[in-house]
């Protein structure tokens, strides 16, 4: 198999659809590869949106603690801080001289973003640059990544392609994995989950908050009474993605049945989510706690990507004519 790169913002806690769309399927592809890959927490993209530092801060440590709750393993995996690997910031500058500003422009996460939030900053703008510098500075080939993000790799692809063609072959061409079924989890109003849409339902939440986000999960009106059909509701499409056959079947039979409304079926969901996350709720609940843990682990998975990162880089600066003396 080969090893993958991905990222995930640090733009606050892991949501369902961050965990079931990303961060699962990724550590289970990593761990399964005989090469190290690299997993990283995405603070150099989140200052995009987040200016407040211990915000910021806090946000990666929740990151972090998430990602190792899940079962990331710090050996198999080089999981570091964006951040600690300024090197991807130099990579950026270049590859922003060799892509087009009239392609940039047709970026769509840019063109849907810029018309609903409020700081459309030049970062926001050429953030695929600096994604695209995350992923040649180590030479990845497969990065999974979901539907949204497509785009950005054909970017990536494209501007190494650009960079290659006029100053020789220096970057490998990155290709987009789609993992499992990579659908888009719906958030709590049935639009795609999203932290920028509020819709999220976080599974590391305390458990009041985790119940508040399940019982706001939009059904229709159907009386408690009626019967009703399962697959036209969004609260069983969420215990469709994580029950066993033998659960959703007796759960189809519910809704079929009658006089079970949709108070009931939303606390046998909040239910089953605790009872399906309770090791990673009780193991991100005990490294949150320990800032000290996390830093030692994303220095020593920084060290490790220090080393290719600074690889690479002497490559780039070698082939653009820079001095590349002080790199090791
Ligand atoms: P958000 O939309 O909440 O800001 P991000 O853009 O930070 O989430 O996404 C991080 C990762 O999680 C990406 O790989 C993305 O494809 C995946 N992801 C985000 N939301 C979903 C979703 N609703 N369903 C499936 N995967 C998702
Ligand atoms: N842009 C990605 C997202 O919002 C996160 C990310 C940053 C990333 N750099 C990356 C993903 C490199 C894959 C590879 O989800």
């Amino acid at each position: 198999m080969p090893r993958i790169l991905t990222g995930v913002q640090s733009t606050g806690v892991p949501h369902l659809g961050n965990l079931l769309g990303a961060i699962l399927p990724a550590i289970k592809w990593a761990h399964a590869c005989s090469e190290p890959s690299f997993l990283f927490v995405a603070d150099l993209h989140s200052i995009t949106q987040i200016k407040d530092s211990k915000l910021l801060k806090e946000n990666t440590y929740q990151v972090v603690a998430a990602w190792l709750a899940c079962g990331l393993d710090t050996d198999r995996i080089i999981f570091y801080r964006q951040s600690d690997v300024p090197e991807v910031t130099e990579l950026a500058w270049y590859l922003n001289c060799f892509y087009p500003y009239q392609r940039l422009k047709l970026a769509h996460s840019f063109k849907d973003k810029k018309d609903y939030i409020e700081d459309v900053n030049s970062g926001l703008f050429t953030y695929p640059m600096l994604m695209a510098a995350d992923i040649l500075l180590y030479d990845a080939e497969k990065i999974p990544v979901g539907k949204d993000q497509l785009q950005h790799l054909e970017i990536a692809r494209e501007v190494a392609q650009r960079f290659n063609r006029k100053m020789g072959k220096v970057f490998v061409l990155p290709e987009a994995m789609m993992l499992e079924n990579l659908l888009h989890i719906p958030g709590t109003d049935g639009q795609k989950m999203s932290k920028s849409r509020k819709n999220t339902i976080n599974i590391f939440a305390p458990d009041k908050d985790l119940r508040k986000q399940i019982m706001s999960i939009q059904t229709d009106s159907m009386p408690l009474k009626a019967p009703k059909d399962p697959e036209k509701d969004l609260v069983f499409s969420f215990y469709k993605l994580l029950a066993s056959e033998e659960e959703i079947d007796h759960m189809r039979e519910n809704y079929l049945a009658g006089g079970y409304g949709y108070g009931q079926v939303k606390q046998a969901l909040y239910e089953f989510f605790l009872k399906h996350f309770a090791k990673e709720r009780e193991k991100f609940n005990s490294f949150v706690q320990d800032e000290a843990l996390l830093d030692e682990i994303l220095v020593h998975g920084s060290q490790r990507a220090s080393k290719v990162a600074q690889q690479t880089l002497k490559r780039v600066r070698h082939a653009l004519g820079f001095s590349a003396n002080d790199l090791n």
